[in-house]
């Protein structure tokens, strides 16, 4: 899909790679871009920045009546909603001790959100033949490893809900990328404190021991702009899975994805018809 003239939802929009997305989405020529955060202030800078194509909006991704008023919103004072980036998210630190609360708000911005965002969107899409949602998972939802639970877990759950919708509705007209990039020069990385690290005491873990930080030391930092350069390219060419950092990946005969690591981490990920075919 080209995005001249689209109108595009990003969620997470005032900050690292949902503000890159922005102002990239902007000028590609997308006809308005709505900025959704729960950072107000945050919001309003990046829609100055995007110019004249940009509007804020302030809300709480976690609270459906939330995610419901902005694509009301924004198909009633804007038109019909081209792309909807579930984007927000949050870190969850700790391993099986971390406290349920803990668990418990990543998943609702991790997945939750995203899950909202499909009910909202996808009916209708539906009803006018098409459409494109975006999900920013992450290579820790590609790959298992050491270090925060409930961030990698609920960045699994997230790739596999963009995989079901992609399955489910694909044929009918809807579109679905996944981005899945390593670690990103962002507030979060730079051991950004979200909700959860507050709920452990933040002393549970920090920027430097997670999962895509640690995965940094292989393959680099990527800076936000490089992953929305990306995400571009790969709306265009309308591919599931954007951006994974060095992964490298290779299509197979049986259709399945190969996924590899630099440091000879791999793992093999079928689609579920695939499977089902195999
Ligand atoms: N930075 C990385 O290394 C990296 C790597 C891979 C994937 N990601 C993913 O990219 C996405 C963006 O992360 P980032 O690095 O730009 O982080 P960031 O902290 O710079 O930006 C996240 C934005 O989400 C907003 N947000 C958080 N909870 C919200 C809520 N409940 N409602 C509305 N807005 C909310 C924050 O206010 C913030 O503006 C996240 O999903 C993250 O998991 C990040």
């Amino acid at each position: 899909m080209e995005l001249r003239d689209r109108i595009c939802v990003v969620t997470g929009g005032a900050s690292g790679i949902g503000q890159a997305l922005c102002r990239r989405f902007a000028a590609e020529g997308a006809r308005t871009v709505v900025i959704v955060d729960k950072d107000a202030d945050g919001a309003l800078a990046t829609a100055d920045a995007v110019g004249t194509q940009g509007t804020a909006l302030t809300a709480d991704v976690t609270v459906e009546a939330d995610i419901e008023a902005v694509v009301e919103r924004t198909e009633a004072e804007i038109g019909p909603i081209d792309l909807f980036a579930s984007n927000a998210g949050i870190l969850g630190f700790g391993g099986i001790e971390a406290p349920d609360s803990v668990w418990e708000s990543v998943w609702s911005v991790n997945v939750l959100a995203h899950l909202y965002a499909a009910r909202a969107m996808i009916p209708l899409m539906l009803e006018r033949g098409g459409g494109y949602l975006l999900s920013t998972a992450s290579a820790a939802g590609l790959l298992s490893q050491p270090g925060d639970a409930p961030y990698s877990v609920t960045k699994h759950a997230a790739v596999a809900l963009a995989e079901w919708l992609a399955i489910t509705y694909g044929d009918l007209g809807i579109k679905v990328s996944c981005v899945c990039p390593m670690a990103v020069n962002t507030a979060m990385l730079r051991g950004g404190a979200g909700p959860a690290a507050q709920d452990t005491g933040g002393s549970e873990g920090s920027g430097a021991s997670r999962p895509e930080t640690q995965a940094a030391a292989v393959a680099g930092i990527l800076s936000p702009e490089r992953v929305a350069d990306s995400v571009v390219a790969g709306i265009r060419d309308e591919r599931f899975e954007l951006d994974r950092g060095e992964l490298d990946v290779e299509r197979h005969d049986g259709g399945g994805l190969q996924i590899e690591l630099g440091n000879g981490i791999e793992r093999q990920r079928l689609h579920i018809t695939q499977l089902a075919a195999a």
